[in-house]
């Protein structure tokens, strides 16, 4: 049966580019003649049926706004049973016969469960921490990456004026991706990153003595959210190296602003692929870019695919630090 009418919702953690992909679902599938719905907060906005028709012009002027005009949230109800059977009761009271899920991991589980009740479902990875395994690019990361390397290169200026320490706690709460690119792109002394850090802090100390003794003006330890304690790790190293130290946690500012060239294109080219793959019949796939190309997996396939730090790139960021 060819699909008529879709849905789009954002979920999870918001991204910068989430409104790029919203904008191009509703505008491809507008282009092929299909209806499009919003679907307001995610999996506990379809609960609630929070469901409003989109034109063309509901997506205008968004391309270059960060955050998600469909809102977004996180839904207890929704990862059980009979949370799912509703959600895909709600869909066919509406007459939606196919959804694109912008998320994470999460919320492509609870994509993967809709699929399941007949609800044709596409996933588009949208998270500012690049921790979705089948995936080389996930929205959101390029533009928080960017914003992370500014307000880096800011405190790394009156770190070294002030000759101090500085540790700069940067969003993964599982995942050190945002830490590591910053590593290379801020040139910082130390790097901690959650798939790494031994919890050895007084090898930490050691080197930056060490790097005081050379003549460094600074030492700059980007530190990621799932280590965490920045502020407490500050005072430590202070009471042990007698070099002032003090802490930053960057926080939410990583996850708004206005997309990167890079989120706006490749969010784009994800919205139209998803329903290009919903036009094609297709269910239970997520959109991907992989090795150069855009491509779909299976949701449960790309849900047991593991993903880790690149360990070569790990020791070209440390071994730049001089
Ligand atoms: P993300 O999608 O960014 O990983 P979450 O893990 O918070 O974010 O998941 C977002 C939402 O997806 C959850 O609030 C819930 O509604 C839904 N979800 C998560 N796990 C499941 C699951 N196992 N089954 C069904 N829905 C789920
Ligand atoms: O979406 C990714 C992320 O930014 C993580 O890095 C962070 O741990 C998490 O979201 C925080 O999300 P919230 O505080 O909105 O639950």
């Amino acid at each position: 049966m060819a699909i008529k009418t879709i849905g789009v919702l954002t979920s999870g953690g918001d991204a910068p580019g989430m409104n790029a992909a919203i904008r191009a679902v509703v505008r491809t599938a507008i282009h092929n003649g299909i209806n499009v719905k919003g679907i307001m907060r995610g999996y506990a906005g379809l609960l609630q049926e929070e469901i409003v028709d989109m034109e063309s012009t509901s997506v205008s002027e968004i391309i270059h706004r960060g955050g998600t005009i469909l809102y977004t949230a996180r839904c207890q109800e929704f990862t059980t049973a009979e949370g799912q059977k509703k959600g895909a009761e709600i869909c066919k009271k509406h007459g939606i016969d196919g959804v694109v899920v912008i998320g994470g991991d999460g919320s492509f589980k609870g994509a993967g469960k809709l699929s399941a009740l007949g609800i044709n479902t596409i996933g588009i990875p949208g998270t500012i921490d690049l921790d979705i395994a089948c995936t080389d690019y996930t929205i959101g990361f390029d533009t928080a990456v960017n914003t992370a390397m500014d307000a880096i290169d800011k405190v790394r200026d009156t770190s070294t004026s002030h000759e101090r320490c500085s540790i700069i706690e940067v969003m993964g709460r599982n995942a050190g991706y945002i830490a590591l690119w910053c590593g290379f792109a801020n040139g910082a002394e130390d790097v901690l990153l959650p798939e790494r850090y031994d919890g050895n802090e007084q090898a930490l100390i050691d080197r930056i003595i060490e790097n005081r003794k050379r003549g460094k003006k600074h030492h700059i330890i980007i530190n990621a959210e799932g280590i965490g304690h920045s502020v407490s790790m500050a005072k430590r190293i202070e009471a042990a190296t007698g070099i002032e130290t003090r802490a930053t946690i960057l926080g939410y500012m990583q996850r708004g602003g206005a997309p990167t060239c890079m989120d706006r294109v490749y969010a784009s080219i994800m919205g139209d692929k998803a329903v290009e793959l919903l036009l094609a019949g297709k269910s239970n796939r997520l959109v991907a870019y992989k090795n150069g190309d855009f491509v779909d997996f299976d949701i449960q396939e790309a849900l047991a695919m593991k993903k880790d730090i690149s360990e070569d790139q790990f020791r070209i960021c440390k071994l730049l630090v001089r």
